[in-house]
């Protein structure tokens, strides 16, 4: 038999181009490829990438430029792109770089295979009638212990300053029953900790068989079947927005136990004239009293947040506020940005500030952070967590898992095993890792 044909996947961006990536070389597997580390060796590159901010989109064509010595050498390697930038800037891609070969945007890659196979350019960007997901083949579980699971894609929010309803398109939840059947088939191959992906992941609304999205099924009922799974033993979501959090959610963080204290939650800004700008729709006080609430129902829960810096208008005072808010919630984790104009959207058509004052605001909002987050972390030692076990750690006889608050642990167990989840007394915190000794 031949050799298989190697496929290497780059992704850029958030957990839902790691999720595609991983659907993306399943599909690609049925057509006898398997997946590598390295471009060098690889008869397919596929870069899946990011259109968030504006690096993001530049890298795609630093990392094509370097590919093009690799394709000179190998002529029949084939380069395809996929994900945002995809989408966005679509045929203009092979235009600009002739050595692509594909252009596939994010909802139409269970076409990928065909693409290939056909030979030649190939763009494809359509937002197809049929759901990708009912054609891609049965999901492998390729991340260990740990998986993400799509429920829904698009956002209907339109923050002003946010590309995703142009790129990812109208939010369109997928049926609860494929769901819960992926779900089955994940928890079936090993998984026991599942993270429900969305680009606004409260905003789910499934029908509960067949019939795609507007249904009745919330994100909180989804969650509550999803705990009946024997053998699934945790469960996280993400990204939400405060608008969308019903009471039900609230309520599922203190009485479901497989449901993890941890929730991310992007605010953006602590200023309610940037919020407004934004286009938020809410304020400031809004979500510090949604975050009470939270915190009411769940006390040990650790809070995320994105926030942007430099939005066009912002004043010292509105960044003032920004570290006001911070301060009144104390976060275990935040991502923080330097606002990036990104064409299409009304924000865009502001003036900007000036990049100084930004990359000095970014700079303060990020040590403010790591101070909560080294705090937060501190506060976790002598206390009793759960963790599991994603692999052996660098030492002998030593295991790597997450915690229940998405802290890294290192934990001295010779005889622990992947996919374990154990008891653990926390005993060390250093910058980015807790370590502990086993209980149970
Ligand atoms: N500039 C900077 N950051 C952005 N984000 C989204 N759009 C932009 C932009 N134009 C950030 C937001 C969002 C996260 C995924 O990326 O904070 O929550
Ligand atoms: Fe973008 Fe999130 Fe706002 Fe939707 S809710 S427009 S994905 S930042």
């Amino acid at each position: 038999m031949a050799d298989p044909k190697k496929l290497f996947i780059k992704t850029y961006g958030c957990q839902m181009n790691v999720y595609d990536s991983e659907r993306m070389a399943e599909a690609m597997g049925t057509d006898g490829y398997v997946t590598t580390d390295t471009a060098e060796d690889a008869d397919m590159v596929l870069l899946n990438t990011c259109h968030i901010r504006e690096k993001a989109g530049q890298k795609l064509y630093s990392d094509l430029g370097r590919l093009r010595a690799l394709k000179d050498a190998k002529p029949g390697m084939k380069i395809g792109v996929a994900g945002c930038v995809a989408q966005a800037e679509g045929a203009e891609i092979t235009r600009r770089m002739p050595i692509v070969d594909l252009v596939v945007g994010p909802q139409s890659y269970h076409r990928l295979p065909e693409m290939a196979r056909a030979g030649g350019q190939q763009v494809n960007t359509e937002f197809p009638a049929e759901d990708k997901f009912d054609l891609l083949p049965e999901r492998k579980a390729t991340r260990g212990p740990a998986a993400f699971l799509t429920v829904q894609e698009g956002c209907d929010k339109f923050c002003a300053f946010c590309v995703v309803p142009y790129t990812r398109g109208a939010e369109v939840s997928r049926p609860a029953q494929r769901i819960l059947t992926e779900a089955r088939g994940l928890v079936e191959k090993g998984v026991r900790d599942i993270t429900l992906l969305g680009q606004n992941v409260n905003a789910y609304h499934g029908g509960g068989g067949g019939e795609g999205g507007g249904g009745d099924w919330t994100l909180s009922r989804l969650i509550r079947e999803l705990a009946r799974i024997d053998g699934l033993q945790r469960i996280r979501y993400t990204t939400s927005h405060p608008n969308d959090m019903d009471d039900d959610l609230i309520a599922a963080h203190g009485d479901e136990p497989k449901l993890m204290p941890y929730l991310h939650l992007p605010v953006q800004s602590g200023s309610d004239r940037i919020l407004k700008a934004m286009n938020r729709k809410h304020t400031a006080e809004a979500y510090l009293r949604l975050i009470e609430r939270i915190r009411a129902a769940r006390p040990d829960i650790l809070l995320s947040s994105d926030f942007i810096v430099g939005f066009p208008g912002e004043t010292d005072r509105d960044f003032e506020d920004t570290l006001d808010l911070i301060r009144a919630v104390g976060y275990g984790a935040a991502y923080s940005f330097k606002y990036s104009a990104r064409p299409g959207t009304p924000a865009a058509e502001k003036p900007e500030i000036d990049s100084h004052v930004a990359d000095a605001r970014l700079q303060t909002l990020q040590a403010l952070i790591t101070e909560q987050q080294r705090a937060v972390q501190a506060a976790m030692v002598g206390r009793e967590v759960g963790v599991l076990y994603e692999k052996p750690g660098r030492n002998a006889g030593q295991m790597i898992g997450k915690s229940d608050h998405l802290h890294a642990v290192h934990v001295d167990d010779a005889t622990g095993t992947v996919g374990e989840l154990v008891r653990v007394r926390i005993s060390a915190s250093s910058s980015n890792s807790l370590a502990g000794e086993r209980i149970s």
